[in-house]
């Protein structure tokens, strides 16, 4: 009897799901900025009740207190123009709702910009993959043993990173779609997000004070300068480095609550803090984000999943724990909103006293 040899070829990867959505890379293209623009804020035009938005729900679930709202049985691609301003006006509450099974990802590209277009002008990325085919409009995270380009610009000793897409924007974005084409077998490759509301709230009152009325530099040179370490002659600079200097406390125009805006992608420093001043604040505010997980959600996807979120509220990050390999298929479309709106310092309402009388009885 002849003993059967185990194969140790490794497995070979079934076909992509979606290939007309396959990242390319073209180190030679460029790509238009937006330019300044007026927001018209469709949350604002909402109905607070969202009628349009859940009338075909079958289900509306927090996913944890301070952030995230999954809806079930509600189809974006047949929601009226009002029901798009209610999502507008929930995802400012909420921070992110998801979308399951949702046929979006089948209407082709030229519907699904429709969509994205009523939230703002779409942002066209500077280094990421667009489909070879497809509009520079669509961002392609593609993570597959065939192109671990993305894997590799995500490794460091974590790969976890909070962050905004494209805060170094001057009208950076608000409302974001992050669809879900196909996801590692098993689980993993979640997305975290983060409330910036609530980690703005969870800072004592004096020191939320100091920071209001601070502004940072945002700027895209250090993911630029990774991508041309890690690609060489074939990273993709399809624009010049942006920047823009914006509140490190933001008011959300829909809610009008308090945000952090810094993160740890983007903000270079706090504008007129020497440099050690500006890392110490800056790295303590990363790790009070980072560490958060009490004002996070965590987003497990399907195939067919959409995440929405809004950037002026949140911050989000890649997990990238499932083994390498495995493909992960998704694209974004990302509609840019209003210049940030500076908080104002407020008049002490006597909070601060109150916070030094906790200190005092050590009852913090
Ligand atoms: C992103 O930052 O837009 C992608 C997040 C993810 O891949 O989970």
């Amino acid at each position: 009897m002849i003993a059967k040899t185990e194969s140790t070829e490794p497995e070979a990867l079934p076909p992509p799901l979606y290939p007309d959505y396959l990242p390319h890379y073209d180190p030679l293209e460029s790509v238009e900025m937006v330019g300044p623009f007026e927001h018209d804020e469709p949350g604002l035009r909402a109905d607070k009740s969202c009628p349009n938005l859940l009338k075909g729900a079958t289900q509306v679930s927090e996913l944890s207190p301070h952030c995230g709202t999954e809806i079930l049985g509600v189809q974006i691609s047949k929601l009226s123009k009002a029901g798009l301003d209610e999502m507008a006006y929930l995802c400012a509450e909420r921070g992110c709702l998801v979308f399951r099974d949702q046929d979006f990802v089948h209407i082709g590209f030229e519907a699904q910009k429709e969509i994205a277009s009523h939230f703002g002008p779409l942002h066209k990325h500077g280094w990421m993959p667009h489909p070879e085919n497809g509009p520079a409009e669509f961002v392609i995270v593609y993570d597959s043993k065939d192109d671990l380009r993305i894997r590799k610009s995500w490794s460091r000793k974590s790969p976890i990173q909070f962050h905004v897409d494209q805060s170094p924007e001057l009208q950076p974005p608000g409302l974001t779609f992050f669809c879900m084409l196909e996801s590692p077998p098993g689980s993993g490759g979640d997305t975290i997000i983060s409330s910036m509301s609530r980690a703005f709230d969870r800072l004592s009152p004096s020191f939320r004070r100091r920071l209001e009325g601070l502004t940072a530099v945002h700027t895209t040179a250090n993911p630029i300068a990774r991508e041309i370490r890690d690609n060489g002659n074939l990273a993709v600079l399809r624009r010049p480095i942006t920047k823009a200097v914006h509140p490190v406390v933001t008011i959300h125009p829909v809610t009008g609550r308090k945000s952090l805006f810094v993160n740890s992608s983007y903000t270079q420093r706090i504008t007129g803090w020497d440099d050690e001043e500006s890392d110490m604040m800056l790295r303590f505010l990363f790790d009070h984000v980072t560490r958060g997980q009490d004002f996070a959600c965590r987003v497990r996807y399907e195939p067919g999943t959409i995440v929405v979120w809004d950037q002026r509220c949140t911050q989000h990050s890649q997990t990238l724990d499932y083994e390498a390999g495995g493909r992960r298929h998704a694209f974004r479309l990302t509609p840019l909103s209003n210049v940030p709106i500076p908080s104002k310092i407020e008049e002490d309402d006597g909070a601060c006293a109150r916070d030094n009388e906790r200190v005092i009885l050590n009852l913090c």
